[in-house]
């Protein structure tokens, strides 16, 4: 017998709200570029050879991803959605390309992309037909799943059009399994509950062992309008959602639409702000090829980008309507917490708020740091519970803030005081 050698074993339980779908992907809300709100099934090459969904398309944004400093700042996956199939599947009953517009198959898209250092995504659908009339993958879920594993695809969008709404659950189900069948890592992309709300609540337990991200809500569109009724359901269902997500699973309210035509500056802050308050993917839809430097800045911010990918993964939620401000926070890493001010008043100027009069101020005790990150980026030094600190808030813009606080041992703050 072996003497003096003790093993202690630790089985240590950790409770969690939900199980995830639990393959390593998706422990930090998503970040790439996707082609839809910008590009949508354009898939005239005669008439519009650079903006037309082609392979071309996908390796433009790849090169600029990398050149333009997208890469750097987080932004990995160059996904496809809809309209890059052929109507036919082929001899082996495989889902393929247009052959006019993706003349070398998508497996060599994929390996120039990997060559770049990033990774492709592809769409497709649960129901018998995708949104745009392409081939389904409805009894064909094996089959897709191979497929997209053989051509080396990270990540899957998967639509949910043309599908009996009783059934969607275990489509969506089929599909996660068939995906890790094939023993490749491939993000799941979901529309499940964005396509069983209209008929029930989803349950958001069994999406969230299914799925790595899952709409909710409707597309959004290059306009303020569609933001703030995103915005507006996201409060709204906040109770529901907003447990579900965490490390492995998010909710997705759809792409970051930031240097497009439709959004004033301060609204482009404002998306961008709540998009990293609510832990949302950052798939932006724009083109990357032309954009004005001042949406480029604001889409690469290394601090807001920092609150959205923040490691301990909680999403942030509405915690006050009042006076036309409406107020957001989330609960960050290192006991700090973001704390995002949106001035829904659209007329007048910028209107001033007590940050005192914020719920979340309660976490300034007995003393906090608090940064300013939107509008502009300032270190506001040591506050206390009482401070008079004001900020001001465009119409239609959001103050976006970082608040620490400062307890315990205070030898070393005294210059700060
Ligand atoms: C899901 O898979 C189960 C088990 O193979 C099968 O019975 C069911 O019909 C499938 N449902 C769909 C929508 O594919
Ligand atoms: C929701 O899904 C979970 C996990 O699949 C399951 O255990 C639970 O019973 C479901 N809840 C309802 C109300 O159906």
């Amino acid at each position: 017998m072996h003497k003096g050698v003790f093993v202690l074993a630790l089985v240590v339980f950790i409770p969690r709200a939900a199980e995830a779908l639990d393959n390593g992907l998706a422990l930090k809300p998503t970040m790439g570029w996707l082609h839809w709100e910008r590009f949508m099934c354009n898939i005239d090459c005669d008439k519009d050879p650079n903006n037309c969904i082609s392979e071309h398309l996908y390796m433009q944004m790849a090169d600029v991803m990398v050149k333009e400093g997208w890469k750097e700042a987080g932004y990995e996956y160059v996904c496809i959605d809809d309209c890059w199939l052929s109507h036919q599947r082929d001899a082996k009953g495989r889902l393929q390309a247009d052959p006019k517009r993706f003349p070398r198959g998508i497996k060599k898209l994929a390996d120039y992309v990997h060559s770049k250092g990033l990774k492709l995504g592809i769409y497709a659908d649960v129901g018998e037909q995708t949104c745009a009339g392409y081939p389904g993958s409805l009894n064909h879920y094996d089959t897709d799943a191979q497929t997209f594993a053989d051509w080396g695809v990270d990540l899957l969008k998967f639509d949910g059009c043309y599908m009996d709404w009783k059934l969607l659950g275990e489509g969506y189900v089929n599909m996660s399994k068939a995906l890790i069948k094939t023993g490749a890592s491939i993000l799941y992309s979901c529309e499940w509950p964005l396509y069983e709300w209209p008929f029930r609540q989803p349950n958001y337990t069994a999406i969230r062992e299914t799925c790595h991200h899952w709409r909710n809500y409707q597309d959004v569109y290059d306009s303020w309008s569609s933001i703030k009724s995103i915005l507006d359901w996201t409060s709204s269902h906040q109770d529901i959602i907003v447990p579900a997500a965490g490390p492995g699973g998010w909710n997705d309210p759809d792409m970051l639409v930031i240097g497009n035509f439709g959004l004033s500056h301060a609204q482009q802050e404002s998306q961008m702000a709540l998009w990293a308050i609510m832990a949302a993917p950052l798939l932006m839809s724009n083109d990357l090829r032309d954009i004005c430097p001042r949406s480029k800045k604001l889409l690469q911010n290394r601090h807001i980008i920092a609150i959205n990918q923040d490691p301990l993964g909680k999403q942030g939620y509405c915690t006050a309507k009042v006076n036309d401000f409406e107020v957001w926070e989330r609960p960050l890493s290192g006991n700090r917490l973001a704390i995002a001010v949106l001035n829904r008043l659209e007329i007048g100027g910028p209107r001033d708020t007590f940050i005192k009069e914020v719920p979340g101020w309660k976490i300034c005790s007995p003393l906090c740091n608090v940064t300013q990150i939107l509008p502009l980026y300032k270190e506001m030094g040591v506050q206390n519970p009482e401070s008079n600190l004001v900020v001001s808030v465009n119409p239609s813009g959001t103050a976006l803030l970082t608040v620490i606080p400062v307890s315990g041992d205070f030898t070393g703050l005294h210059s700060l005081l």
